[in-house]
């Protein structure tokens, strides 16, 4: 069966595409297009300054567009008996166009920040959907292996709490980012020379909330595998588990870094990518282990 493997492409596509996304804000190339769907009135421009990183993510947009597509029709069968496979897949592209007209709309206007916000927030819906239609249709290859009793239907609830709120974490992150609140708190651990600063401003306000909501992640994260590596849980899903304490220590690390390191355009794009991936690996063990309990 190819279409297992059709959504695995996608969901790493869709890692790629979010890279490069917050690769085009970190460079300021956001606007290096003017307009839109084309990029100085051809959709061949010379690739060349923040030009290269603006076009780029468009055209991977366009590759992950054609893509899922391909997934979809591949599992045109399985849709047969699995009716909500094919609903899955068509609210995906709905989401992908959405996302697309507003990738289009914060060029045409400029950067609104709510607009961008709902960009990166819109994009790790979509990747959450693809991983879930990648962990179920992958589902036959894991079978043999069982979860003791009850362990599946608390594994698949606590992985889903901690996506929740990794996404939350996110969608903040992503207006620290565009309210221009990446230095709101220019120290660490400490924010303005206070453990809780003075919350006078939205700036400080969400940065301060985003340091507090990491903290909150990292726990929750870790006292999940924690749980799950002393609990009966297949050894396929072991791995994801340590995927999962690698990512959320590393997305922690990255985040002091990016401060540390004002914003640079390293710490700051992996801060994008490690957020994705986590989200991903937990959306994986909440659906596998769904199914199997
Ligand atoms: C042709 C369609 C698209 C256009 C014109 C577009 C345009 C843009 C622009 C201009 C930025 C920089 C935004 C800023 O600086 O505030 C951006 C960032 C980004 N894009 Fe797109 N985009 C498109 C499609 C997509 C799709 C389909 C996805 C994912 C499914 C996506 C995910 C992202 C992400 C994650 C960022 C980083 C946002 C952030 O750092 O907060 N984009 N995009
Ligand atoms: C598990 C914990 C964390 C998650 C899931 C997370 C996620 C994110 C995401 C998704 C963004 C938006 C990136 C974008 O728009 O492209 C962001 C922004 C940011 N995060 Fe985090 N973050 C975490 C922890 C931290 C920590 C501990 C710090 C340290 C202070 C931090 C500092 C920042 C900063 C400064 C930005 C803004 C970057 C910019 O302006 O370019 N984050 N975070």
């Amino acid at each position: 069966m190819l279409h297992p493997r059709a959504f695995k492409v996608t969901v790493v596509w869709t890692l790629f595409l979010l890279y490069v996304g917050s690769v085009v804000h970190a460079t300021e190339s956001s606007l290096a297009c003017p307009d839109w769907p084309t990029c100085f009135g051809t959709m061949v421009p010379e690739m060349t300054g923040g030009v290269f990183w603006e076009h780029l993510h468009r055209l991977i947009a366009g590759g992950l567009v054609l893509m899922f597509m391909l997934a979809t029709w591949l599992a045109r069968k399985e849709t047969q008996h699995r009716p909500w496979i094919l609903r899955a897949c068509v609210a995906g592209l709905v989401l992908l166009v959405v996302q697309s007209v507003f990738g289009g709309l914060t060029v045409i206007y400029q950067l609104p920040d709510m607009v961008s916000t709902t960009h990166l927030s819109l994009a790790f819906v979509f990747l959450a959907l693809a991983t879930v239609l990648a962990a179920a249709t992958a589902q036959p290859a894991a079978s043999g292996e069982d979860f003791g009793p009850g362990v599946g239907r608390r594994l698949s609830i606590l992985a889903a709490i901690g996506a929740g709120v990794v996404f939350l974490q996110s969608a903040l992150g992503a207006l620290v980012r565009h309210t221009e609140a990446g230095m709101a708190c220019p120290d660490i651990p400490l924010c303005l020379g206070r453990v809780v600063p003075p919350l006078v401003n939205l700036q400080i306000t969400a940065h301060f909330t985003h340091r507090v909501l990491a903290i909150i992640t990292l726990l929750l994260v870790l006292y999940l595998v924690g749980w799950a590596y002393r609990a009966e849980v297949p050894a396929s899903l072991r791995k994801r588990l340590a995927a999962a304490a690698f990512l959320v220590v590393a997305q922690v690390v990255l985040g002091v870094a990016s401060v540390l390191m004002v914003l640079a355009v390293a710490p700051v794009s992996l801060h994008t990518l490690f957020a994705a991936a986590l989200l991903s690996v937990l959306v994986w063990i909440a659906t596998v282990s769904r199914q199997e309990r």
